[in-house]
């Protein structure tokens, strides 16, 4: 068994910290934009340490067969599937390439889900995914409930063990998804960044509901706050990078990070979070940073 130290508890495995009802490890490995490079880019995160993958059957961004190869290759190296936490997504035809589609446009949403998670699960070489996200919501609530429904067929059927949703930034969309869902809303997968005050009302929701909260764009969107003085001496006081000191606090207040370095060096450091923690003081600090990220800069 592979593993790294969950900082939330101390233990090597996945962490069941961040969720009651939900097990992820505290950081996933991110996969698009990787094209050829994705096999050998999986195989060198869980090689380092990652436990969970983020994909999705969106031949635009990711590919997700890279990802099945990768993981065919650790098996052979004794990393089985039940050791790592695999994500993949349903992405409705608006956030497809139109020429390269993995299901037929005409086809009901329901028969889109369908045929997606197949091909997922074709493309990941596995029988089941650790978690389907729906990639955003559709133009009508009741289109969304419709996917929901139809992931909530493929969880039943245990493809799926648990469901999510990505790109939902309006806090009463995702209650009333959470209220008609008939299994579970575990994850939400988001941007995080300046436009939306960093979730703020909805990370709240999420922790008072068992939903797991997983960030993305969390380097790229917050330049101001990971370079930030405050920032700085913290690093300098833990002899951490800026980088690392801002995912560790993600990490403690309960957020999942997505990290799609490309890097070998940034794999190795992201990892290595999880031999310091912050201090309520800090926390404290960087809590604020994040609160007046909106008026200060
Ligand atoms: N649901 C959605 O709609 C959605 C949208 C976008 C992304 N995602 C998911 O989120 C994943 C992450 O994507 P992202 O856009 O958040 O960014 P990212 O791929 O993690 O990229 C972060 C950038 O920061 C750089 N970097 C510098 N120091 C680093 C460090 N210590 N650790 C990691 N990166 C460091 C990376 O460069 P180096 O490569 O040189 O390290 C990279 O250019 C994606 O692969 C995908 O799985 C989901």
């Amino acid at each position: 068994m592979i593993g790294i130290k969950c900082g939330i508890d101390n233990r090597v495995g996945f962490c069941m910290s961040i969720s009651k009802s939900v097990q992820m490890p505290p950081l996933l490995y991110g996969t698009a934009w990787k094209k050829d490079l994705t096999c050998d880019l999986v195989i060198k995160a869980i090689e380092h340490g990652f436990q969970g993958i983020d994909t999705a059957c969106q031949p635009r961004h990711y590919h997700e067969a890279g990802v099945g190869e990768a993981l065919e290759f650790l098996r052979l190296k004794g990393i089985q599937r039940e050791d790592l936490f695999i994500q993949t997504k349903y992405t409705p035809v608006a956030g497809q390439d139109l020429a390269n589609l993995p299901y037929d446009r005409d086809s009901s949403l329901t028969e889109q889900v369908m045929t997606s998670i197949r091909v997922s699960l074709k493309n990941l070489k596995t029988s089941y995914v650790d978690a389907l996200i729906l990639h955003s919501p559709l133009s009508t609530h009741q289109e969304t409930m419709e996917v929901w429904r139809a992931m909530e067929l493929i969880c039943a059927k245990g493809d799926a063990k648990t469901l999510g949703i990505s790109n939902c930034y309006s806090l009463t969309a995702l209650k009333s998804i959470a209220k008609e869902a008939k299994i579970k809303l575990s994850i939400l997968q988001n941007r995080f960044y300046r436009e939306s005050g960093h979730d703020k009302a909805i990370r709240e929701w999420c922790q008072e509901n068992g939903v797991v909260y997983q960030g993305f764009w969390i380097l790229t969107a917050n330049p101001q706050l990971v370079n930030h003085q405050e920032t700085k001496q913290l690093a300098m006081f833990y002899k951490k990078s800026c980088e690392q000191i801002f995912y560790r606090f993600l990490t403690q207040i309960g957020i999942v990070p997505l990290i799609g370095t490309t890097s070998l060096v940034h794999m190795r450091e992201d990892l290595a979070i999880f031999d310091f923690a912050l201090t309520a003081d800090d926390l404290k600090i960087m809590g604020n940073l994040l609160n007046e990220y909106k008026q200060s800069f």
